[in-house]
C-alpha cells in the first residue's frame, strides 16, 4: 500500500515535470515553498464578456474558460498547494437563460469524461461542494462516481463547487447541528468554531488563504463565506478565459508577499 503510494507520487512528479511549461513558477527554498498559500479559491468570471468581446455565444466563452482551467487545476496540483476551490455553479445561476445553464451541464459532463483519467492519475482528489441532488441526473451520477472514484487519492484536493451557494451550506450546517442538538447527541452550549467548520462540505481542509476573481469585479458573490474569513483577495481584470499560469503565479507570488496577520499586530 506505502509503496503504492510512493510509486505513484514518483510517477506525478515525473509526469509533472514533463508538463511544465518553462515559465512556471516553481518554488526553490523552503522558504519559498512555505509562502505559498495552502488553499486558494477561484471565482472564474467573464466568460460572458470574453464570449462578448469575439462576437461568440456565450456558451463558447465558458467552453474556453474550462480550457483555462485545466491548465490552472495541472499547475496547482503540481505547485503541491493543499486544496483549490472553483466556483463552477451558483445557486443563483439557474437564474440564466436555459440555453446557458444547459450548456454549462453539458460542460460539466464533458469535463469529466476528458479530465478523470489524468486528474485520478496526478492524485487529485475530487469533492463537489453544493447540491448535487438538485442536479440533472447524468450530471448528479458522474459527480459521484468522479468522488467515489478518488476519495483515496492524497494530492491536490479539487473542491468544485457546483449549484453551491455559501449561505445555503452554512444553512445545512446549522440544521445538522441542530439536529444533533435536538436528538442529544450535542450540548448547544459546546458549539464553537471547530464543530461548525467540521459541518461544512470543506471539513478537514485548511480555511481559505488566498481568493482570486478575475474579470476585475471586486465581490465575494456567496462563495465560501465562513471559509474566506481571513483570506487574502486579488482581483485580477484579466477576463478568466484568458487566465494563464504565468497570471496565477503573479497572483501566487504577490500572496506570497501579502503580510497576513489574522487580527493581530505585527510582532
Ligand atoms: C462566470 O462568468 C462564470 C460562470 C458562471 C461559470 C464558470 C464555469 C466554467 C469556467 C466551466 C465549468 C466548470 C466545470 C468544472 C465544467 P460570467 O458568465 O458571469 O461572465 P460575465 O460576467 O462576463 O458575463
Amino acid at each position: 500500500m506505502f509503496e503504492r503510494i510512493i510509486n505513484k507520487l514518483r510517477f506525478n512528479r515525473a509526469r509533472a515535470e514533463a508538463h511544465l511549461p518553462h515559465h512556471t513558477y516553481k518554488p526553490k527554498t523552503r522558504e519559498e515553498f512555505e509562502r505559498l498559500p495552502r488553499h486558494v479559491g477561484i471565482i472564474m468570471d467573464g466568460n460572458g464578456r470574453w464570449a462578448k468581446k469575439h462576437h461568440y455565444n456565450v456558451s463558447r466563452g465558458h467552453r474556453q474558460g474550462t480550457e483555462a482551467l485545466r491548465e490552472i487545476i495541472r499547475h496547482t496540483s503540481h505547485l503541491g498547494i493543499e486544496a483549490l476551490s472553483i466556483y463552477a455553479f451558483s445557486t443563483e445561476n439557474w437564474r440564466r437563460a436555459p440555453e446557458e445553464v444547459a450548456a454549462l451541464m453539458q460542460l460539466i459532463l464533458e469535463f469529466f469524461a476528458s479530465e478523470i483519467d489524468e486528474l485520478d492519475a496526478e492524485n487529485v482528489h475530487i469533492l463537489i461542494f453544493g447540491d448535487k441532488d438538485g442536479l440533472p441526473e447524468k450530471q448528479r451520477a458522474v459527480l459521484y462516481e468522479a468522488e467515489a472514484r478518488t476519495q483515496d487519492n492524497t494530492g491536490l484536493k479539487l473542491n468544485i463547487c457546483l449549484n453551491y451557494g455559501g449561505r445555503d451550506e452554512l444553512t445545512r450546517a446549522c440544521r445538522k447541528l441542530a439536529q444533533a442538538a435536538a436528538e442529544k447527541r450535542l450540548d448547544p452550549a459546546q458549539i464553537d468554531e471547530r464543530m461548525v467548520s467540521d459541518a461544512l462540505y470543506s471539513a478537514g481542509q485548511p480555511d481559505m488563504d488566498l481568493m482570486i476573481r478575475t474579470s476585475g469585479e471586486m465581490r465575494l458573490s456567496n462563495f465560501m463565506l465562513w471559509q474566506a474569513a481571513y483570506a487574502e483577495f486579488l482581483f485580477p481584470k484579466v477576463l478568466w478565459p484568458d487566465f494563464t499560469v504565468r497570471d496565477y503565479d503573479e497572483a501566487l507570488e504577490a500572496f506570497g508577499s501579502r503580510d497576513r496577520r489574522f487580527g493581530g499586530r505585527k510582532a
